[in-house]
């Protein structure tokens, strides 16, 4: 997306600092992530089968970030595989989506998942993702989309931490 004032461009290791300080905010103030791990917020916004991200700016401000993850091995993934007959390998995670509470409801969100949802047929793969039951606007966002909803999931992360997800296929 490429308006008067916001570019959507690949992320770098140089947004980094901005990408956790906006995600700290967004924690926050919308309970996303559900879970946030304190010691490695910078990790949890790259880990190792980030394929693709992308960072919404605005006047050199970071104000949106969304990415592609290909983990060979996943709940989603595989919930996603038996709704759609796809081998997990033919699938890839639309994830770490968020935007700026102070540009909601502009377009960012839809934009940025629009922007990661075109670029996976480009890696051979369907976008998928997964999604808090307790986030009905992220929900009510793909809907609007077009995306269906596949599947729920129950993942325990640990004793106190239970995430209760959506699965959801791209159109
Ligand atoms: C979900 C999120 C990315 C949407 O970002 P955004 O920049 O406000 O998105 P958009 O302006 O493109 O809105 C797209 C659609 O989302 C839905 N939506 C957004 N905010 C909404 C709200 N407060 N209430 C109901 N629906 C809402 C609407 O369908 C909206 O379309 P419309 O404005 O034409 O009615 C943003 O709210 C966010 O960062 N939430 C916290 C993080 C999160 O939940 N991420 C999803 C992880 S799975």
């Amino acid at each position: 997306m490429r308006t008067e004032t916001t570019v959507i461009r690949e992320k770098t290791a140089a947004d980094t600092e901005a990408c956790v300080a906006l995600l700290r905010r967004v924690h926050a103030r919308d309970g996303y992530p559900l879970y946030l791990p304190p010691d490695d917020e910078a990790g949890f916004l790259r880990p190792d089968h980030q394929r693709a991200a992308w960072v919404a700016e605005q006047g050199g401000r970071i104000v949106g970030h969304v990415a592609l993850h290909c983990p060979r091995e996943n709940p989603t993934l595989s919930a996603a595989a038996a709704a759609t007959g796809l081998p997990v390998d033919r699938l890839a995670l639309v994830a770490r989506l968020f935007t700026a509470p102070e540009v909601r409801r502009q377009g960012l969100g839809r934009a940025l998942l629009r922007h990661a949802t075109a670029r996976a047929p480009e890696l051979g793969r369907r976008a998928v993702l997964d999604v808090g039951q307790r986030l009905p606007t992220a929900v009510a966002l793909y809907e609007s989309e077009g995306w269906s909803r596949a599947g729920e999931l129950r993942i325990s992360l640990n004793e106190s931490t239970v995430l209760d997800l959506w699965v959801y296929v791209s159109p």
